[in-house]
């Protein structure tokens, strides 16, 4: 059989595809959210030995269809609330099948100069609707973590240069509320474990300004090299955003650089209310924001943008033999210069389709909508007995717990508040997750994806109050 498949078959598998897609995204909302198998349920059911033999599409269709697909949690529930949902549109999806089907190479702009202009035109906007200045610069990656790790290699390089001796003495500075990536992003860079600064917050969890003056000075008179703080635009665990314009002038001040990792809170600049929020990350030296987050793409999309994108060229651009030939001396853009990856997607491609097949004014309503649907359910809890606020609204991101009257043992608490979680995710239309906020055991939602209503949230609110009841 010939690998190259004629017009009229690739036509015939493409529209089963669509047809597949399509039905399931149309009766989303009918579905359990959560769906899973143990390793030794889905091991009989999925694994197969390597096909020596090829088989028709119909039935590879099948056996997706009824092993596999059945068994995932989809993002794009109206229901998922829990972690940070990948809500995408379908015509950003139909972005990602594009740049799947020409399989552009994202890395060099001499093989792929259409998409490589896409990408300095989407990030140009995101430069744009964060206020960075312009000349900015920087790509698309795989994801936030990828990221935040990209800037931290670029702010190290540009501290140390090829000196690694001096490693061991790089100190970072984050918040005690920052994600994880960052944490692991440090690591890989090398920076020893014990030299990450993990600051307190004040009682909005922000970032303590008079906690990072003081652990600087330590550092620098101990002997330490400061090289980054790292900022959040939107915590995972409450949506806060850390005070950017103080810290942006202090590090400025000790000649630091200055990381904002907006993975999750970025694109709400998009919307008034997400703006004012964010006020003063266009001063950060680099930024981390996530289309696959609040811009409606699909994963994986992550991105970067660099104050001075030659940063990160100089962390990160190689020249072996091999690729002499592919140039770029006008202003063209090789993007595999700029963070780790040689092989890279066209990810503009779902970006691009997605924002401009809406426009960005539909986009920041449905934004503000979703940070409003927080705020409801926060009002909702204030409202309702039993139930307590343990971290106000913030970006699309609200905790709370079940606190029934006379019980206030913190054990005794966080168990009751496990089995809300475990019977409000078994009841089929809501998935939400926990996290920790003051020590105590928090039910958790992130209201970012545009297919949740207020009448979702107003259901999750009194599920969980019967589930507290019960
Ligand atoms: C604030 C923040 N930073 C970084 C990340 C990591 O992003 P990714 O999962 O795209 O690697 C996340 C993921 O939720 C996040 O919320």
């Amino acid at each position: 059989m010939s690998l190259e498949l004629d017009h009229a078959t690739m036509q015939r598998l493409g529209r089963q595809v669509a047809d597949h897609v399509a039905r399931h995204l149309a009766g989303l909302r009918e579905q359990r959210v959560v769906k899973t198998l143990s390793r030794r349920e889905a091991e009989p059911l999925i694994y197969t030995p390597p096909p020596r033999e090829g088989a028709d599409f119909d039935a590879l269709m099948a056996f997706l269809e009824t092993r596999v697909f059945p068994h995932h949690t989809p993002e794009p529930h109206p229901g998922f609330l829990a972690y940070v949902q990948s809500c995408a549109t379908f015509p950003a999806v139909m972005g990602d099948w594009l740049a799947a089907g020409y399989n552009f190479f994202g890395g060099a702009w001499a093989v792929a100069s259409g998409p490589a202009m896409l990408e300095v035109t989407v990030l140009e906007w995101f430069r744009q609707w964060i206020g960075m200045p312009e000349g900015t610069g920087g790509l698309l990656t795989s994801g936030g973590s990828t990221a935040n790790l990209m800037a931290l290699v670029a702010a190290r390089h540009a501290v140390v240069g090829d000196d690694a001796s001096r490693i061991p003495r790089l100190s970072v500075y984050t918040s005690n509320q920052m994600h994880s990536s960052v944490v692991r992003a440090a690591w890989i860079a090398g920076i020893p474990r014990a030299n990450l600064r993990i600051l307190p917050v004040d009682d909005s969890f922000r970032m303590r300004l008079p906690a990072l003056e003081q652990a600087i000075h330590a550092d620098r008179a101990a002997g330490f090299l400061p090289v980054a703080v790292v900022g959040s635009a939107g915590t995972t665990n409450t949506g806060a955003t850390d005070p950017l314009p103080e810290i942006a002038s202090l590090c400025r001040e000790h000649g630091i650089w200055f990381h904002v990792d907006a993975a999750y809170g970025g694109f709400a600049a998009l919307c008034p209310r997400g703006k004012a929020e964010l006020e003063g990350i266009g001063l950060a030296d680099s930024v981390t924001l996530d289309p696959h987050k609040w811009l409606y793409v699909p994963f994986e999309c992550g991105s970067l943008l660099a104050r001075e994108p030659r940063r990160l060229l100089d962390a990160f651009h190689i020249l072996p033999d091999y690729l002499r030939d592919l140039g770029g001396s006008g202003g063209e853009v090789n993007f595999a210069d700029y963070g780790e990856q040689l092989s890279r997607e066209a990810r503009a491609i779902k970006v691009w389709t997605g924002v401009s097949y809406y426009g960005t004014e539909r986009l920041a309503e449905e934004i503000g909508a979703s940070i409003g649907r927080a705020e409801l359910a926060e009002r909702l809890v204030r409202a309702t007995p039993g139930l307590e606020v343990l971290a106000p609204a913030r970006l699309a991101i609200f905790c709370f717990r079940a606190h029934p009257a006379r019980l206030d043992e913190p054990a005794a608490l966080d168990a009751l508040n496990q089995r809300v979680l475990e019977r409000v995710n078994a009841d089929g239309h809501f998935f939400i997750s926990t996290t920790r906020i003051r020590g105590a055991l928090a039910l958790r939602i992130c209201a970012c994806g545009w297919r949740t209503t207020d009448a979702d949230i107003e259901r999750l609110v009194g599920e969980v109050r019967q589930a507290a009841e019960n």
